[in-house]
């Protein structure tokens, strides 16, 4: 079925001058899964290190916030790295998962239901890059936000910004939020994550158009363009483009959108922040770091931020 809003941006995206389409559009059900199969590619670490990290941080995090937490994670379609938190016994009370997925919320909450009985699961349906009303809470009971999974790297550094600004609004004076990051590293390391051997982000990448085939009434042949993962010095960051591999137009509900050979679409940008560029965002939002948790290799971190 055709959806006016997904032909809507992806015209917006494709008739600029320089042809993007939005990462949001990589999250369908067969994307969702993709990803998935990426966290576990021997290429891709950040899962891995992220979650090789979080015991520790989640221990020492319930210990700094103290009892009868609020945990509101932004971005949960899955309990699985806010259980890291919640498994100190008697640091949370509630736990507000938000994300826009609301059928991933409900089954969320149904698992959580049989899993951790005594607390209370509030789930918000909601995207968290807009204006967000979090269920009441009592007022004496300390918050803390998560966002993990290096998210904060898929979003310009102004709207990265601008988040955090908005987060520190939502969450209230005194709350706390802890974000875990992908760090700038070797683009030896960092190509084969984004292109890798198996081609599972090659195929994460062409099905945005195998997406708008379906979801925006187009006709992309989606073999015709090549997944391609370029490191960007300049922008500390790794971009995903589509390159077309001949002269082709394609049509979008009708529109057609020309394309020469070797032209991109600019599908994502994963930007890999120094600590310093990502505590300095943080400060211009009026967070402060209070401690970090790295590997050894320091190619992820969770930092751990209060308000300045
Ligand atoms: C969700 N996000 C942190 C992933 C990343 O690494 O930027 C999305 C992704 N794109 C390609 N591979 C993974």
């Amino acid at each position: 079925m055709i959806d006016p809003s997904i032909v809507r941006v992806a015209l917006e995206g494709l008739l600029a001058p320089r042809k993007t389409l939005p990462p949001f559009l990589f999250y369908d059900e067969e994307g969702c899964r993709l990803f998935y199969e990426i966290t576990a590619l021997p290429e891709y670490e950040l899962t891995r290190t992220e979650r090789g990290l979080l015991p520790e941080v989640g221990r020492a995090v319930a210990a700094e916030v103290g009892p009868n937490a609020v945990l509101v994670e932004y971005g949960a379609s899955h309990e699985e790295k806010a259980g890291f938190l919640l498994a100190t016994l008697g640091a949370f009370q509630r736990y507000i998962p938000i994300d826009v997925a609301a059928p991933a919320l409900r089954q969320l909450q149904d698992r959580m239901a049989l899993s951790y009985p005594g607390l209370s699961v509030l789930p918000v349906a909601a995207d968290f890059m807009l204006d967000l009303v979090l269920p009441p809470m009592p007022a004496e009971a300390p918050i803390l936000g998560f966002f993990p999974g290096s998210t904060i790297g898929n979003l310009e550094p102004h709207a990265a910004r601008d988040f955090l600004v908005r987060v520190r609004a939502t969450l209230g004076p005194g709350a706390r939020f802890l974000v875990g990051a992908d760090l700038r590293k070797s683009p030896a390391l960092l190509i084969p994550a984004y292109d890798d051997a198996a081609g599972v982000t090659a195929a994460f990448n062409r099905n945005l158009l195998v997406r708008l085939n379906r979801e925006a009434g187009a006709d992309f042949d989606p073999l015709s363009f090549r997944h391609e993962a370029r490191w960007n010095d300049s922008e500390s960051r790794i971009e995903m483009h589509l390159v077309s591999r001949r002269d082709q137009t394609a049509t979008i509900d009708g529109t057609p959108i020309h394309f020469a050979e070797g032209e991109s679409i600019h599908t994502e940008n994963s930007y890999k922040h120094t600590p310093q560029r990502l505590l300095a965002l943080a400060r211009q939002a009026g967070w402060i770091e209070r401690r970090r948790w790295m590997d050894p290799a320091e190619r992820f971190g969770h930092f751990l931020l209060e308000q300045g």
